[in-house]
């Protein structure tokens, strides 16, 4: 029998990643929604699973918190529940002037978008190769 398909988006409760997580639910893929707010995690989860009968998780978890990114990238490597698509989504834009700004909110700006990823992806080809292989 066909394993199910599980996606990742990371960047689940608002925008363009609540058009990811339907789009791949339609695609028939089993969800892991991530971003903070879990209350608009948890609606969207059940809005997927009852529209496109597909299975979910939902990870409350603040990227700029490196636990919350290893507790990503741990779910992302469970051989034992293979992710075959990563779709790394959460971020924001920050404006303003660069010579004024604080340092942290620059370097978390960066991180979302650069390193996150990068420790997300790394994390998840391992099981993304496997899945492509046993097809
Ligand atoms: N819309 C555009 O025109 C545009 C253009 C260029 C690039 N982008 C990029 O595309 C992505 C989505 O944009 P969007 O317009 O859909 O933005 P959005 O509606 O503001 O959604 C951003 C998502 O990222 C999550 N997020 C933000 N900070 C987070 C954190 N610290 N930890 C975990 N999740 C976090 C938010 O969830 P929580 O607040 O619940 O954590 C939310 O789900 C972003 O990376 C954005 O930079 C967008």
């Amino acid at each position: 029998m066909d394993q199910p398909r599980w996606a990742l988006v990371t960047g689940a409760s608002s925008g363009l990643g609540v058009e990811y997580v339907r789009a791949l639910a339609r695609g028939g893929h089993n969800i892991v929604l991530v971003a903070r707010n879990q209350d608009r995690l948890q609606t969207l989860a059940q809005e997927v699973e009852r529209d496109f009968s597909v299975a979910t998780e939902v990870m409350a978890a603040d990227l700029h918190a490196s636990r919350a990114v290893v507790r990503v990238a741990k779910r992302l490597s469970d051989a034992s529940r293979p992710i075959r698509v990563l779709v790394n989504n959460a971020g924001y834009g920050i404006g303003g002037d660069l010579a004024k700004s604080d340092p942290g909110v620059e370097l978390n700006h960066l991180a979302i978008h650069i390193t996150v990823p990068l420790e997300l992806t790394r994390a998840a080809l391992p099981g993304c190769w496997s899945e492509e292989k046993a097809e």
